[in-house]
């Protein structure tokens, strides 16, 4: 293992007021989005929306890596060039999301565990030779009445953990996603002893296959209420639950915490990224890699039309710019009255 290597790149991919974007929907899930908007559901689309995420210009002032998928790392971007060349041209890191998506747990109706170890270290090689330095596996924890069960949070926190030593084998700094849904009417204090078991589990079996800490980034979930829950929370409230449960089962050698946005509201995810900043010193880069709550507004905007690119591409750089200001607790409403420069639709 190349500790060296996988060391440069998690810090690269926490640079200071930098996050990440993730743009690895898979094809189900970006036709999803498509569809919902009226867009075309081809891959000539996907690729002209990657292409408009990736030559945003000033993309990278607060972005320091891209989580592609399968699809658009083996894509050209619409100037001819592969995707990981262009966003490594534009000073940022690529990434690839290498799960296999989640399916049923046999035996635990309601639960899921993520697939795609097998052949895992031959793709992780291949991807590698197109350009990734990173990787990304998603594991996805349902709370109800009954759920999560164990069974359900050890098949996953194993997986992560087989994943996290295979890329740090191929020399690719592996991102460990467990993400414990917003779905339902849960409380904040269920899902912070939820995510307080799943991190624990997480962190034990990371350990026993002798995974890097140094040379790895976690990719949780806030600590939030369900959706559906009555008592919602202030950002305030939000970040000292978030930050009380990471630091109980984060390992202060972990370089960095990059969060999901999970369904959030765009300024919200931002307004509550920006909270977890107004104490001291934390012990780990804090950051964000957001798909949604970075693309939604510049998604809704674009709605396939060349005409809107242009203009959708300012409001992608202002949502990442709102979020690499949270990243430095000076983000502010003002920014968002401020809007988009230019942005004249
Ligand atoms: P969201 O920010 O939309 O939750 O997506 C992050 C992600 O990469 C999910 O795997």
């Amino acid at each position: 293992m190349n500790h060296a290597l996988l060391k440069a790149t998690a810090q690269a991919m926490s640079a200071e007021g930098k996050g990440l974007l993730a743009m690895d929907e898979s094809n189900a899930t970006c036709n999803k989005r498509f569809a919902a908007l009226g867009i075309d559901q081809s891959a000539d689309m996907r690729r002209a929306y990657r292409d408009l995420l990736v030559s945003a210009p000033g993309l990278s002032r607060s972005i320091a890596g891209a989580i592609l998928s399968d699809e658009t790392i083996r894509q050209q971007t619409l100037a001819g060039v592969p995707f990981a060349h262009a966003l490594a041209d534009a000073g940022i890191v690529a990434g690839i999301k290498v799960d296999a998506g989640a399916v049923d747990l046999a035996g635990h109706p309601g639960e899921k565990i993520a697939q795609g170890l097998d052949g895992l270290r031959e793709r992780l090689a291949g991807y590698a030779q197109l350009g990734a330095s990173f990787a990304k596996w998603r594991a996805v924890i349902a709370i109800d009445a009954a759920l999560p069960g164990q069974a359900c949070i050890a098949a996953n926190a194993h997986a992560l953990a087989r994943y996290a030593a295979l890329c740090q084998e191929a020399g690719l700094v592996p991102i460990v996603e467990p993400e414990v849904l917003m779905d339902g009417a849960h409380t904040m204090a269920r899902c912070k002893a939820v995510t307080e078991q799943v991190l624990h589990a997480v962190f034990a079996q990371l350990r026993e296959q002798g995974v890097l800490m140094e040379g790895m980034v976690l990719k949780p979930n806030m600590v939030l209420p369900g959706l559906a829950c009555a008592q919602q929370e202030s950002a305030a409230a939000i970040a000292y639950a978030t930050l009380a449960c990471l630091r109980r089962a984060v390992p202060a050698a972990v370089p960095a915490i990059a969060f999901l946005s999970g369904g959030q509201a765009p300024e919200l995810a931002s307004e509550r990224l920006n909270a977890m900043h107004a104490g001291p010193g934390l012990p780990w880069a804090l950051t964000f890699s957001f798909a949604r709550a970075i693309q939604e507004p510049a998604l809704a905007l674009w709605r396939g039309m060349p005409a809107n690119v242009a203009a959708a591409q300012r409001v992608l750089v202002h949502r990442a710019d709102c979020n690499g200001a949270a990243r430095r607790g000076q983000y502010s409403a003002a920014m968002e009255r401020a809007g988009a420069p230019g942005n004249t639709l």
